[in-house]
């Protein structure tokens, strides 16, 4: 008869303890899954899984969401140290986001052998190498399926599923709040500001927003993406990531009148020569592309590796339920770690270094809106520095009423063949030189994709 099988001297009959630090719109989420469909986790499990909340770190118990009743307040504490050193916790889940008291809160853990469940991206876009080393150190394991994506099992796909691939490319909407925001402003009309708001208010966003609409949100899930396709690590500062401030309901308009649709596309490519191309930018993308029908808080990530060919992985990137989902897939993969080793399962490099590709070495075709003062001969003075940069003009728009003899414009609309992104910016560098122009030109990418 098989021995019976232990978790770190726990029985695996035992029930294991959770230490949840923070407890906002994904903790309550965790917190609530666990109580809905916690039978059904054990009973998944053959019985060797029974999970229960043992403490909870917030700011300030008596600020806890009149919702979550249920909870009983002796579980709260405001001590991330009691909560990571209770013998009563066997994993700790960080959702507190925050590279600072998170990597604390982490690298306590690990050192305390907890495994750990983390959505926070950002931590380990900015800290992951130094974290993943300290888990392979103590042998316990950091789980982050909540960390790319929501709800959509992308970090299992690439570590697990893909594992026989080389992946040739990854394009991806991942970013819910941002999707959410250009939705409304292209479907509702409505502003930015007023779009980010109900983001905001279904609890999509983060903390801190401006890392949903400048890009870097998305950005850091890319870089998780991309050490775990490629094995080396990626320095943030080395990206070229730009956000979604800067979409005017113009963009918008001018896109859908020329068949494309604007969505923030996270690109990652490896090239022949093995570079790695990683970038963020809003983009205009075909209507025609699968990826134009992802709406609202939906992300959709293709991938295309060189034996499975393209797949495509689509679902809810934020909220409540949809995060909590991947915390509590992770927290039963975490409950199993304790009962056997499973070895290091994060982003330690597994290759030295690797070549990322300079963004100005990366081609695209390109929108560009210039903000000009109307005068005759504007467009001449555009095109005249374009041509001595040799890029292309595929087409020249502006939004005013030609049989209008007074009508004035001050967005100029052009489109540009494909060529290095190195190449426009000098280009474009000059023409915001001109004294008809009043501001940075705005750069959108006209993906190809597939
Ligand atoms: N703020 C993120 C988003 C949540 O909007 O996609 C999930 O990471």
């Amino acid at each position: 008869m098989a021995p019976p099988s232990t978790f770190r001297g726990v029985n695996s009959c035992s029930s294991l303890g959770i230490g949840l630090a923070g407890f906002g719109t994904v903790g309550s989420g965790v917190w609530n899954t666990l109580h809905r469909n916690g039978q059904l986790i054990t009973g998944r499990t053959g019985g060797g899984v029974t999970l229960h909340i043992s403490k909870i770190l917030v700011r300030d118990p008596a600020r806890v969401r009149a919702t979550v009743t249920e909870v009983p307040r002796e579980v709260f504490t405001t001590d991330w140290r009691a909560l990571v050193e209770d013998p009563a916790v066997d994993i700790v889940v960080e959702l507190i986001g925050g590279t600072t008291d998170a990597f604390e809160i982490v690298a306590a853990a690990l050192r305390a052998r907890k495994p750990v469940v983390t959505g926070n991206k950002a931590l380990l876009a900015e800290r992951g190498v130094e974290l993943f080393a300290l888990s392979k150190e103590m042998d316990t394991p950091i789980h982050f399926e909540a960390a790319v994506a929501g709800g959509i099992p992308i970090i299992r796909t690439v570590q697990d599923s893909f594992i026989g691939n080389r992946i040739h490319s990854f394009s991806g909407i991942i970013n819910g709040t941002s999707n959410y925001i250009l939705g409304r402003m292209t479907d509702a009309g409505l502003t930015f500001e007023a779009a980010l708001a109900e983001a905001q208010a279904l609890g999509y966003a983060e903390a801190d927003p401006a890392l949903d609409v400048n890009g870097w949100d998305a950005a850091h899930k890319a870089i998780l993406l991309a050490t775990l396709a490629y094995g080396f690590p990626i320095d943030p500062k080395e990206i070229h990531v730009s956000g979604i401030e800067q979409v005017r309901p113009t963009d918008i308009a001018f896109a859908k009148n020329l068949g494309y649709v604007v969505k923030l596309l996270a690109v990652i490519r490896e090239h022949a020569d093995g570079s790695v191309e990683l970038r963020v930018q809003p983009s205009f993308i075909a209507k025609s592309n699968i990826l134009a029908s992802v709406h609202g808080v939906f992300n959709a990530v293709a991938v295309h590796g060189d034996a499975a060919g393209e797949s495509l992985f689509y679902g809810r990137g934020a909220g409540q339920d949809p995060t909590a989902s991947s915390v509590v897939a992770d927290l039963v993969e975490a409950a199993r770690s304790l009962r056997q080793t499973t070895g290091h399962r994060g982003f330690l490099p597994y290759r030295e270094s690797g070549e990322l590709r300079p963004v100005s070495e990366t081609s695209t075709a390109y929108y560009v809106r210039f903000d000009v003062t109307d005068r005759p001969g504007v467009v001449a003075e555009i095109a005249t520095v374009l041509a001595a940069h040799r890029i292309g003009i595929s087409g020249i728009h502006s939004p005013v009423d030609p049989s209008d003899p007074d009508a004035e414009f001050k967005d100029m609309v052009f489109l540009f063949h494909t060529c290095s992104f190195g190449k426009l910016q000098s280009a474009l560098d000059e023409v915001a030189e001109l004294d008809c122009i009043n501001s940075t030109p705005v750069v959108f990418r006209i993906e190809t994709l597939g």
